[in-house]
């Protein structure tokens, strides 16, 4: 048998494109506060400082062994003076004080409610604090609000929406969409992406992806019905258009932020039957689900499949490496190459790594 290659920190690649994570995280005790100070930055709008932050957790959930000493970070990529203090910290005490501030904040603690409700960003965020709202419960008690119908939407099922959606449901959802995407476009092709092709448990919401052989630029699909609530975003995709080069490009396809109502029989859980038929009657059987539903040309698939599997951070540093390290630019529709100014044509996502001269990582190792 060969015998395993030891590990050599100063060989971890800066790129997690190049390195395989699975789900199994032995420094979850960091990660998640790198995430939350991460986040408080996002929150900020400090794109640099956020960065750092979600490369170095990336970084760690690549470690095959759990960091308990300083030393055991020596000579790895992306970690800066501002990840080593907080690593030392929780070294040292068990957790972070940075992290605890940052939970404790006030200006924080209503932007992570606001940004729960779907259709809630950080600027609508940053208007409603400004305003003087604090709570959730003080936003839907103002009267003077222009909310969006995104935004009523996700109030109306907040609670639905802020449970987690598990496995189960995103099977169940799945046999839903392929029926019904089937019964439009018999020979369409409908591919679980995001967190749960990359093995994940659960997800906040479920991406779908379609195509078909024969699907021209938008198919007139997501105008029929299905959907409780659907915001319906057009096509903007250009033939032949240069990919964009910012860290998080919004693609161009045909796509669908929705709700899904999913029936679910509940379980009688009470033994008493003369309450039962009352009972019945107030349950509510179904629950609301976030769906992202992107539709692509059929020849734009694996590179939307690629995109769109994440995590996001794998594809940011996908970008990043063929930006720095090929001279090609890489977006959800297509790779382009600016030394020979031409692009290049993939059937597979095997296909895109090989253009980008990188090891194939299977979805499951794309955690990062
Ligand atoms: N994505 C994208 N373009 C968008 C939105 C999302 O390319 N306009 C990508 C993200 O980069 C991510 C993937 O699609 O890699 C799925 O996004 P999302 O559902 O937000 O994240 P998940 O990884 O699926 O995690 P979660 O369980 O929270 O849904
Ligand atoms: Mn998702
Ligand atoms: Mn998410
Ligand atoms: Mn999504």
């Amino acid at each position: 048998e060969s015998e395993v290659p030891s590990f050599i920190a100063s060989k971890v690649s800066q790129y997690s494109c190049q390195r395989k994570t699975t789900l199994n995280n032995y420094n979850k005790k960091f990660t998640d506060a790198f995430e939350i100070m991460a986040e408080n930055y996002e929150f900020k709008e400090n794109e640099v400082f956020c960065l750092e932050f979600l490369r170095a957790a990336s970084v760690l959930k690549f470690l095959q062994f759990p960091v308990t000493r300083m030393k055991d970070i020596q000579g790895l990529p992306c970690i800066g003076d501002r990840v080593r203090d907080v690593i030392e910290e929780i070294i040292e005490e068990g957790e972070s004080s940075r992290t605890k501030e940052v939970l404790n904040d006030e200006r924080y603690k209503s932007f992570k409610q606001f940004t729960s409700v779907f259709g809630v960003g950080v600027k609508t965020s940053e208007k409603w604090y400004r305003m003087g709202l604090r709570t959730l419960e003080e936003v839907k008690a103002n009267r003077t609000l222009k909310l969006s119908k995104m935004q009523k939407a996700g109030l109306l099922y907040y609670e639905d929406l802020v449970s987690c959606v598990s496995k189960a449901e995103a099977d169940a959802v799945s046999l839903i969409v392929k029926n019904t995407v089937c019964m439009f476009l018999p020979d369409a092709l409908v591919t679980i992406t995001g967190g749960f092709r990359r093995g994940k448990k659960i997800g906040h919401d479920i991406d779908f992806l379609v195509t078909s052989p024969g699907l021209k630029e938008d198919g007139e699909l997501l105008h029929k019905g299905l959907l409780l609530y659907c915001d319906i975003i057009e096509s903007t995709f250009v033939k032949e258009q240069i990919p964009s080069r910012k860290v998080d490009a919004m693609d161009h396809f045909q796509k669908c932020f929705a709700i899904l109502k999913l029936y679910q029989p509940r379980v009688d859980n009470s033994s008493n039957n003369t309450s039962r038929k009352f009972d019945m009657a107030e349950v509510k059987d179904w629950k609301a689900i976030r769906v992202d539903l992107v539709i692509t040309p059929f020849e734009q698939y694996p590179y939307a499949l690629l995109g769109w599997t994440g995590s996001r951070q794998f594809g940011r540093d996908l970008r990043r490496y063929a930006t720095h390290e090929r001279k090609m630019i890489l977006d959800n529709h297509a790779l382009y190459d600016r030394r020979e100014k031409i692009f290049l044509k993939a059937g597979s996502e095997e296909e895109i790594f090989a253009h980008l001269g990188l090891d194939y990582v299977e979805p499951w190792e794309r955690n990062a």
